[in-house]
């Protein structure tokens, strides 16, 4: 059997479920896994685990040449960024679910990955338990991908669907989302769109091998919402055509990637924005910290995935397969595609990916 020794920095809500879960996993298939060592920052914060488990120095961890994989998961980006190069550069395997730094230096991190023959895995980075990381890596790998889109903020979702089913307002909503620990450390970055932005970029690149800077994607949260639109898409009933039912509507945080058809070089667009979708739409049974990718591609049509998208174990579950995808020595392949970008008049930006 395969052993991964593990430094892991942070012990926040995801190290806690992969801990959890690397305790409690009796199913191991084929590798063992141990924590050697877990960084985290603070001196005085009370463990459920023996200290000696513990450091507050980060070489202690990247300098320890017992560890061939770090599990990076704390919420600090530049701190984040520059663990993840280290411990790469050090020959040292990598998997993370630091969205937010994997958006702002992936291009850079799959170089380094590349010229070290490490592997850099992160599908715990989005939608949580989703496998939409790897399938996209892999399964549409000669199929032409219309668009990718979906649910990918667990927090806004739990929001939105606290306030139109359960009448909750804003705040309380977004505060239960911070005590069952799906919100980020800053929950700007869930309600104002910055964490489903991330991801979209990531599923970008898995997608059609583009990096995307995230301020280049038109953004709107659902921070700006009142309850009156919540209340609106609910209470407005259309009928549908050829059709004697009706249909009402949610509202969801939508995160999109899609060609244009229309478009003679083959564009794609990207948003993120609060979308009414009607009940025909799969997106409208999501509800609370659930998310779904959809998938429309050449001959595979459209697929629905739907999982929880947040909380400790459905992340941790994710950085677990990750961790055992490594006993292959697996890297994602990456598509190739050219990067000419433009903007349209509502400063969407357009990008022509060549396959
Ligand atoms: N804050 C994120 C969310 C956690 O609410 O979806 C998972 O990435």
């Amino acid at each position: 059997k395969k052993t991964v020794k593990i430094g892991l920095f942070g012990f926040g809500c995801v190290g806690q479920g992969l801990y959890d879960i690397l305790q409690n996993n009796t199913e191991n298939t084929g590798f063992e896994a141990q924590i050697l060592k877990i960084c985290v920052k603070n001196k005085e914060k009370k463990r459920e685990i023996d200290a000696s488990y513990f450091t507050f120095d980060k070489d202690e961890i990247l300098n320890n040449s017992e560890i061939n994989l770090v599990v990076e998961l704390i919420s600090d980006a530049e701190e984040a960024y520059q663990i993840v190069k280290k411990a790469l550069l050090s020959g040292k395997n990598v998997v993370t679910a630091n969205k937010k730094m994997l958006a702002l230096h992936l291009e850079e991190l799959v170089r380094i990955q590349k010229e070290t023959g490490t592997s850099l895995l992160y599908e715990a980075a989005v939608c949580g338990s989703i496998p939409i990381i790897r399938t996209l890596a892999e399964y549409y790998d000669n199929e032409f991908l219309y668009s990718v889109s979906g649910i990918f903020n667990g927090s806004s979702n739990y929001i939105l669907s606290k306030i139109s089913n359960e009448n909750l307002s804003y705040d309380v909503a977004l505060k239960q989302a911070q005590k069952l620990g799906f919100a980020e450390a800053d929950p700007t970055l869930d309600v104002a769109g910055f964490d489903a932005t991330y991801k979209l970029c990531l599923l970008a690149t898995q997608a059609y091998g583009i990096f995307i800077n995230p301020d280049e994607v038109l953004r709107i949260g659902i921070n700006n919402l009142k309850k009156e639109d919540i209340d609106f898409a609910k209470n407005y009933s259309v009928k549908k055509e050829n059709d004697q039912n009706t249909t009402n509507f949610k509202v969801k945080l939508v995160a999109s990637i899609s060609r244009i058809k229309s478009s003679e070089n083959n564009q794609v667009l990207l948003y993120v924005l609060p979308v009414f979708v009607d009940a025909e739409n799969p997106l409208y049974n999501v509800e609370n910290e659930n998310n779904a990718v959809l998938v429309e591609a050449a001959f595979s049509d459209k697929q629905t995935f739907i999982g929880k998208g947040a909380g400790g174990h459905p992340t941790g579950s994710a950085v677990l397969s990750d961790i055992s995808a490594l006993r292959f020595d697996y890297q994602y392949e990456y598509r190739k595609t050219d990067r000419n970008k433009e903007k349209n008049a509502l400063g969407q930006t357009l990008i022509s990916p060549t396959q």
